[in-house]
């Protein structure tokens, strides 16, 4: 099991860094066009007037999206008293919204969090994901300031890690010898993950025209209280990140009072809101994350596609 676990020199890793660094000063990531069945969620989800026929029109765009629709239809979380076979029932027992939001995260998800070499670390990215979407949905509806955006907020403040991955995984086909595929290469990823993803996401957001309080989240999630910017959807991305952190969200868990954190008092939450978030919504967004995942996870055609 520890054959592979070669060691990755340091000047080896620290060339790969330099590229990194340098396709993220020239923006030149390597990134896809934005789906435009996303593109259109989006819109839809910006757009006060939706109805059932724009929703179930989109959906109809694309068989493989309605297929797995379905199936998030007739998960635990969402498991109606009949069975779900076709799109219009799924769109009543998900809600409107609820599917818009769903069309927008398996389209980007299609795209963006496919990649062969990690594919472990890309099933964990994506749980993140959605688990944050959720949670973030769930405690922006407690700020009414908070709720433009909610869960495109926490779908998307950490896009540049995937991003990252797949110009590690390049460079790794590329020059096997010095990147061998193992748990080396895996901590070197999650290191220039941490290092390079608020710049990566940034760059394809700006590629992807994200609206602002997205580029917000994306840029200033890690330090959300720094005084200079509008922190709401930043402070909600932080504060959303700590508590999937604290439960696990598509990362270990780990033993944290989140209560006490600053970004956290920051929300001014009630005792009663501090107890629904940790005794049942982190619970929510853990079940949401992983119907999603089985709903999905079997059908990456462009994983095996981009190979990266
Ligand atoms: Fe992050
Ligand atoms: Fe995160």
């Amino acid at each position: 099991m520890t054959s592979t676990a070669k060691k990755i020199p340091e000047n080896v890793k620290d060339s790969l860094r330099e590229e990194i660094a340098r396709r993220m000063k020239r923006d030149d990531a390597d990134i896809p066009l934005l789906p435009v069945i996303a593109a259109e969620a989006m819109t839809l989800l910006r757009n006060p007037m939706v109805d059932f026929r724009d929703v179930t029109a989109l959906i109809e765009k694309d068989q493989r999206l309605a297929g797995q629709l379905i199936k998030i239809a007739n998960s635990p979380f969402y498991r109606s008293l009949y069975e779900v076979r076709g799109i219009r029932r799924a769109v009543t027992v998900i809600g409107l919204r609820g599917v818009t939001e769903l069309i927008a995260s398996l389209a980007i998800g299609q795209k963006i969090f496919a990649n062969k070499m990690f594919e472990e670390k890309v099933k964990g990215l994506w749980e993140h994901s959605i688990g944050c979407a959720f949670l973030a949905q769930e405690i922006g509806g407690m700020r009414s300031d908070n709720a433009q955006d909610a869960f495109l907020v926490g779908l998307l403040h950490d896009i540049g890690k995937p991003l990252v991955l797949n110009i590690i995984a390049g460079r790794m086909k590329r020059r096997p010898e010095e990147y061998p595929a193992g748990p080396e290469m895996e901590a070197v990823a999650d290191e220039l993950m941490d290092e390079f993803h608020v710049a990566a996401g940034r760059s394809l957001g700006e590629h992807w025209r994200f609206p602002d309080n997205i580029m917000h989240a994306i840029r200033y999630h890690h330090n959300p209280l720094k005084e200079d910017i509008p922190f709401g959807p930043a402070l909600l991305a932080g504060v959303v990140d700590l508590y999937a952190h604290k439960f696990g969200l598509g990362v270990e868990p780990r033993d944290t009072d989140c209560s006490s954190h600053p970004w956290v008092s920051a929300f001014e939450f009630s005792a009663g809101e501090l107890r629904e978030i940790e005794s049942s919504l982190c619970g929510n967004a853990r079940m949401i994350a992983m119907n999603t995942l089985n709903a999905t996870v079997e059908e990456t055609p462009e994983a095996a596609a981009a190979g990266a």
